[in-house]
């Protein structure tokens, strides 16, 4: 079916020639990526009607990009062709295994290739699974932190409000802090619904005009959403309501800043799924610094790109570990180092976004200079 839009994932340059312009000259419409992490970008930015992946690749390979694409529910149905030069039998299992619809075996037959799209171009066409997908949202991005009090949800809050202050970007706010969270509070916020509410209604179908009654709108213009309003509430969020709110929340936004507990739950791996940029706030202190390096490890693990993680020593105190040895210990620079300052209780105790309470204090350059940063990290628009 000429143009039908086809994604085609693979490292080597020489086989994304060959093949895009031979499914050019078939009347495809073809774009290309070089790994899956790339891919997943794509697809985000404007699903394909068929996806075909390399197994074996740097960044993301072609079994985690499926798996991926599996979990979210936007991209759950696009059909996805697997080709690769390892045709053993466990590898077609596992492409199959992780949700592929197809397994082609390298050097590729052509004909059999075209077949098998025509096919599942067809049949996904028939199950409307296109007209779900795709709508591309703002940036996701995800403040974490692996040792509480550390600042992450003061940076959180005051990041998105310097970047909702350039008055280009509309900004919103997740609290993922689903038990004790506090965002809404240091904006002075008290939310009359929740994430928990929007999880027990189980919409099927949430308009933006009802979603947006779960939001409550900051001075700045930073909207929010709360995460849960009683502790004992919070197990009623599920994943797939986490997802839906960050979904929803993409489409209003340029950028949605979220702010996560101190763990890697489902709920804030869901989130990670669709991130963008992660800021990953860290004390000048041994016991932070150490989880902060084991969570730095997961990222990696996950396969989240490192030039996407921006790295912050906030110094919630006035002493700590010397800046040098921090960067030795991580064997990387620190991207920002937020100063100390009385400044940030100041504006917790009243409600008010540091950054706007005390806009001049050397905290608030920084929390600027990190905005600016996450701008960099997650352009808004691509
Ligand atoms: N740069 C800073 N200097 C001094 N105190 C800070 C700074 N950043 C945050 N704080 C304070 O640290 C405490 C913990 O902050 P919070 O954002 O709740 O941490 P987390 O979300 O990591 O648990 C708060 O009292 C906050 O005002
Ligand atoms: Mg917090």
């Amino acid at each position: 079916m000429p143009g039908e839009r086809i994604l085609f994932v693979d490292d080597e340059e020489q086989i994304r020639k060959l093949l895009s312009t031979w499914l050019t000259r078939h009347g495809y419409e073809i774009s290309v990526a070089n790994d899956g992490w790339e891919a997943l970008k794509t697809i985000r930015a404007k699903a394909p009607d068929l996806v075909i992946t390399d197994v074996n690749m740097p960044n993301m390979n072609g079994l985690e990009l499926t798996r991926r694409m599996r979990a979210d529910h936007r991209t759950a149905r696009i059909p996805v062709i697997m080709l690769s030069a390892r045709k053993q039998a466990d590898d077609v299992l596992s492409g199959y295994a992780e949700g592929a619809d197809e397994y082609v075996p390298k050097p590729v037959e052509m004909a059999v290739l075209e077949a098998k799209i025509e096919v599942l171009i067809k049949r996904f066409r028939t199950t409307k699974g296109g007209e779900a997908a795709g709508k591309r949202g703002g940036n996701v991005v995800l403040f974490l932190h692996a040792k509480g009090g550390v600042g992450c949800t003061t940076l959180a809050v005051n990041a998105a409000v310097a970047l909702a202050a350039t008055t280009i970007y509309r900004v919103t706010l997740l609290d993922l802090n689903l038990e004790f969270g506090n965002a809404p509070m240091l904006m002075n916020l008290t939310s009359p619904r929740t994430l928990a509410d929007l999880a027990e209604n189980a919409h099927e179908q949430l308009d933006e005009t009802t979603f947006g009654s779960y939001l409550e709108q900051d001075r700045s213009g930073v909207r929010v959403l709360a995460g849960c309003d009683l502790p004992e509430r919070a197990e009623l969020v599920t994943v797939p309501a986490v997802q839906q709110a960050v979904d929803l929340l993409q489409k209003q936004s340029d950028y949605v800043v979220v702010d996560a507990p101190a763990s890697f739950s489902q709920h804030v791996l869901a989130v990670l799924d669709s991130t963008d940029a992660v800021v990953v706030v860290t004390a000048a202190h041994l016991p932070s610094l150490k989880a902060t390096k084991q969570a730095l490890e997961v990222l990696e693990k996950l396969s989240f790109p490192t030039e996407r993680t921006v790295l912050v020593v906030n110094r919630t105190s006035a002493a700590g570990v010397e800046m040098d040895h921090v960067a030795r210990f991580f064997n990387r620079k620190p991207d920002v180092v937020v100063p100390h300052t009385e400044a940030a209780d100041d504006a917790a105790d009243r409600g008010r976004p540091l950054t706007v309470l005390h806009p001049d204090s050397a905290a608030s350059k920084v929390v600027r200079d990190l905005a600016a940063r996450i701008a960099v990290a997650a352009p808004a628009g691509r």
